[in-house]
């Protein structure tokens, strides 16, 4: 059995391949540009870009298991391909909200990406996610020069998961059998606002963080910076949707690897050197 992981510059693509090297699970890894994904020694990585057929073939020889992020251009070519090259089961990163009939841009967008999956034939299993911790690492630059978090939603509770989560839920999928068909929704263990998580970052850092509230348009600025107009509009919908509901709480990440989920505390610590 040999993995192919997608998106190897992410978070949760390199903790994944950690993971699988921990555990003497053979891996590929597949970026779009794959001498910048900065790979542990003895990984081999090719180029795959989802939304480019051309580099397909390559990236999925001798390839039975994937772990797949939701690039929504070309995800059906490419599942398509998949099923072609004698690929068994496609884990998909996918998210909680993943809805293809939705109004919201991440929804539909995962939503898709989920469709694409579930028409090719392949054995599946989606992971759905809710707000990753990694999301507050784009508070780092003001962390690191004034000991700040600029904010808008600072009370807004939520329960950030870990990216090391999150694949160790893949990990248990690519390599075990009966994860086949499951949706998985996973979150962090406990529900805490952005003010108690800028702390805990302080904690990690040894210096105090302090939140101020951040101007709205700003925020959005710097959002559109980082992504999409669209999918800066839907996290700032989300975000002041949430703030009048309790937070969603699963327990699914013990229930899948046997070890309770990582706290917002033992993430801050983990990236530490990120804030400093
Ligand atoms: N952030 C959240 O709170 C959250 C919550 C739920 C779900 N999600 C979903 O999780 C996924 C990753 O989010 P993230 O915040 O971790 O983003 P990220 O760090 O920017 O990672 C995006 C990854 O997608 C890969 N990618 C993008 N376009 C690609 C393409 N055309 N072909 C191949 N790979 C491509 C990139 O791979 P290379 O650059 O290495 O090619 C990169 O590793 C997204 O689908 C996101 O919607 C995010």
């Amino acid at each position: 059995m040999s993995i192919l992981i997608t998106g190897a510059r992410g978070h949760i693509a390199r903790s994944l391949i950690q993971q699988c090297l921990a555990a003497g699970t053979p891996v590929r890894a597949a970026g779009r540009n794959p001498d910048a994904a900065r790979l542990p020694a003895g990984v081999r990585a090719v180029r795959c870009d989802l939304a480019d057929p051309a580099t397909f073939r390559a990236a999925l020889e001798g390839i039975t298991k994937i772990f797949l992020y939701a690039e929504p251009r070309g995800l059906d070519a490419f599942a398509t391909s998949a099923a072609a090259a004698g690929v068994e089961h496609v884990v998909l990163l996918s998210a909680l909200s993943a809805d293809p009939g939705s109004a919201d841009e991440i929804s539909r967008m995962h939503g898709a990406a989920e469709r694409a999956v579930a028409g090719s034939g392949l054995a599946w299993t989606f992971l759905r996610p809710g707000g990753f911790a990694t999301n507050c690492l784009q508070w780092a630059p003001s962390v690191r020069a004034e000991g700040v978090v600029l904010d808008p939603f600072p009370d807004l509770r939520s329960a950030p998961v870990h990216e090391a989560d999150i694949a160790s839920v893949a990990l248990r999928a690519l390599t075990e059998p009966g994860h086949e068909g499951a949706r998985y929704v996973l979150t962090g263990p406990e529900a805490i606002s952005r003010r108690r998580q800028a702390e805990l970052i302080g904690q990690a850092v040894r210096r105090p963080v302090r939140v101020a509230v951040q101007d709205l348009e700003e925020y959005r600025a710097e959002l559109i910076a980082w992504t999409s107009p669209e999918v800066a509009e839907a996290v700032i919908r989300e975000s002041a949707a949430s703030a009048d509901r309790p937070a969603l709480l699963t327990d699914t990440v013990e229930k899948v690897t046997g070890e309770p989920a990582r706290t917002f505390g033992q993430w801050a610590r983990d990236h530490a050197p990120d804030f400093t």
